[in-house]
């Protein structure tokens, strides 16, 4: 039995992000493009496969697929057919195209969907998404088809930022009406844009009427309940927690095991498709990491 994947700091990998396309149809203001840079090609299908069962044996439970936009990934349902059975299979995606796809998508196993909505003002949506391509009614109708398909639990990601802070309450009774859990994110502004919204203020809101609040394993996200919404606020910036609680790898578009987001300095190049390898440099990738913020040692265990 192959061992899991522990790191000096006790910290546990359990998930897996896998970036499926570096491209996108929209071009978002704030997108941080999962901490690629360079990209140079699309990882293959057979690499996505081999991939995704080394990190099994390895003791990873959920695989993410994000990009770019992965619904811009040839033939996707094939690949996520070809998943192993017991990991929890989601995407990260814009939702512009998912009315369509939503229900092949669930037949070939995709579990759930995170889609990534900033507004719901056509105007604005259309603003931060970066022009023309951006059609919130696709995004509204992509998210029923997601209900319809059953891609459950749904989350709604919203980037908080100075374009939306005005429309946290909408978004909150929008994702309660329609059976949503809604993530707000903190910005990570690595161009110091300034367009982050005030997270503070509206984290001191969401405490103040919350009936309950819980703190998730990951990351140590706190999840408040508010009359029958839930309400998760992921903050990572400077947030020791939020890196000593980390349980990710991630994989770029062009094939690579990248340790940390906000690091491109420790990759570990993937180049063949032998599972047993894979699972080297998988445990290669985990000696690599160590939270970006802070280094607290904290030992997983205690936290569940
Ligand atoms: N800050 C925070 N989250 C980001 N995302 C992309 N760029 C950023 C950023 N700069 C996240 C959003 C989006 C997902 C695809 O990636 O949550 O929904």
């Amino acid at each position: 039995m192959p061992g899991m994947m522990v790191d000096s700091f006790g910290r546990v990998v359990t998930g897996l992000r896998i970036a499926l396309t570096p491209r996108c149809n929209l071009n978002c203001i704030y997108c941080h493009h999962e901490g690629e840079t360079k990209p140079n090609g699309e990882i293959s299908d057979e690499m996505v496969v081999s991939v995704a069962r080394a990190a099994a044996e390895l003791g990873v439970r959920s695989l993410k697929f994000t990009g770019g936009e992965p619904l811009l990934r040839c033939g996707l349902a094939g690949l996520i057919a070809q998943m192993p059975q017991d990991l929890d299979i989601s995407l990260t995606t814009n939702g512009i195209f998912l009315a369509e796809q939503a229900g092949p998508l669930a037949k070939a196993g995709l579990d759930r969907v995170n889609v990534s909505l900033d507004s719901l003002r056509p105007q604005t949506y259309r603003a931060i998404t970066g022009g023309r391509e951006g059609d919130l009614e696709k995004v509204l109708a992509g998210i029923d088809a997601a209900r319809a398909a059953d891609l459950a639990p749904i989350k709604l990601n919203v980037v908080v930022l100075k374009e939306n802070e005005a429309e946290i309450s909408d978004l909150i009774d929008f994702c309660r009406e329609k059976g949503l859990i809604l993530q707000l994110i903190e910005l990570l502004d690595l161009r110091h844009q300034g367009l982050s919204g005030d997270i503070d203020a509206i984290e001191r809101r969401l405490a103040a009427r919350a009936d309950r609040v819980r703190v998730r394993e990951m990351h140590r996200r706190k999840k408040y309940f508010l009359d029958g919404a839930e309400v998760e606020v992921v903050r990572p910036m400077d947030n020791t927690e939020f890196c000593a609680n980390c349980t990710r790898l991630r994989v770029t578009s062009d094939g690579k095991i990248k340790p940390c987001l906000l690091r491109s300095d420790n990759l570990v190049e993937i180049g063949t498709c032998d599972c047993e390898r894979i699972m080297e440099l998988l445990q290669e990738a985990n000696a690599r990491r160590e939270p970006y913020f802070g280094k607290t040692r904290i030992i997983n265990s205690e936290v569940r």
